[in-house]
């Protein structure tokens, strides 16, 4: 492949890998190699190569540690029936890692690097790839300026890696329904800032907003837009949809403060072709909060990659408290995404591709 392996000198016995295997949860457990490929401003991208996953060598000036110059993707590889590895829509991840790229003054990666990143890494490590009920290897492309260099400028030298990470269900209790704490204090986002890409630093200001909401008995936070501070954005990690009684399903257009989930994509194709009325939309919080009293909305859900769907079971935030109890269409979408993604059933849009 284009990524060169230097095999790891002491990977895993098959001992280790089975109890790394054993009791999976999110984002804990790595596989044994890493593929790395770096770039200078006067070489462009070089230096492609899998090696021994391990701690990375990095200058203490190295920009990305002071001004965050940094992108990530979040992508799955999937173990069928049969054995065989699949990912999805890997060209997807490539785009998007290459807007968010733009927006963060890195360069760009061809897209056949990205994925043949994927392709030679998990076929080195795909004893990696776990077999359990709703397992995947989860795979973490990242950039980031590594140049050692304290002015503020895009950096002229940037190292590009992916680890790989077998994974269980993101939230520790599977398909239960999560709780939500809609922040007023705190926004995801501005007009012309980075809300778009997928970069650390979104992340980063999510935190203290979502140690408050954790703080208020909540799972995760909800930001609204920071304009009118009443439209629904995103969950910081996930995008969100909201089901009517009549069948209609809502979300949040991509207004630039939002990331625009590549779940989210493949949901709305997926109900569009279903037959549901699908509409991208605003969706304010107090529309929201009359829809759920009158009926007229029915379930509220989020989606993502690591996520992939959840019902809300319960909305809150200052001076509302309200209860969800429907997750039926929720279940459904869950169902025939994973479907497709596990190789359960056809897939009719080539949106696997096999590893
Ligand atoms: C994803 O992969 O779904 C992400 O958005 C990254 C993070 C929230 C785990």
């Amino acid at each position: 492949g284009r990524f060169p392996v230097t095999p790891h000198p002491l990977p895993a016995t098959q001992a280790q890998r089975a109890q790394a295997l054993g009791d999976l949860h999110f984002g804990r457990v790595f596989s044994d190699h890493m593929a790395h490929a770096r770039w200078t401003r006067d070489g462009g991208w070089d230096a492609h190569e899998i090696r021994a996953y391990g701690d990375l060598t990095l200058s203490p000036a190295a920009a990305v540690l002071h001004y965050g110059q940094e992108v990530f993707e979040g992508i799955k590889a999937y173990r069928h029936d049969d054995g065989t590895v699949w990912t999805f829509r890997p060209r997807y991840n490539a785009a998007r890692l290459n807007l968010s790229c733009r927006r963060m003054a890195l360069p760009e990666l061809p897209e056949e690097d990205f994925v043949a990143s994927l392709v030679d890494l998990v076929r080195t490590d795909v004893e990696w790839v776990p077999s359990g009920e709703g397992e995947s290897l989860y795979l973490r492309p990242f950039a980031f300026a590594s140049e050692a260099f304290l002015g503020v400028r895009a950096a002229e030298l940037v190292d590009y890696y992916l680890i790989a990470s077998p994974s269980g269900a993101y939230f520790p209790n599977g398909l239960k329904p999560v709780s939500i704490w809609v922040t007023q204090d705190y926004h995801r986002a501005g007009r012309g800032g980075t809300g778009a890409a997928k970069t650390g630093g979104n992340y980063a200001s999510s935190l203290l907003p979502q140690r408050l909401a954790a703080e208020q008995g909540c799972d995760q936070v909800c930001f609204l837009d920071d304009v009118t501070g009443d439209n629904l954005e995103e969950l910081g990690g996930m995008n969100l949809m909201v089901v009517d009684a009549d069948g209609t399903v809502r979300t949040p257009r991509l207004t630039g403060t939002i990331l625009e989930g590549s779940t989210r994509s493949a949901i709305l194709r997926l109900l569009l072709d279903a037959g549901r009325t699908v509409v991208e939309t605003t969706i304010s919080l107090e529309g929201l909060l009359e829809g759920i009293a009158s009926g007229k909305v029915r379930e509220v859900f989020a989606c993502g990659t690591a996520a992939v769907v959840v019902p809300l079971g319960r909305l809150r935030g200052d001076g509302f408290d309200v209860t969800i109890k429907g997750a039926e269409v929720t279940h459904e979408i869950h169902d025939r995404l994973t479907g497709i993604q596990y190789g359960r059933v056809p897939d009719p849009y080539g949106w696997m591709y096999r590893l």
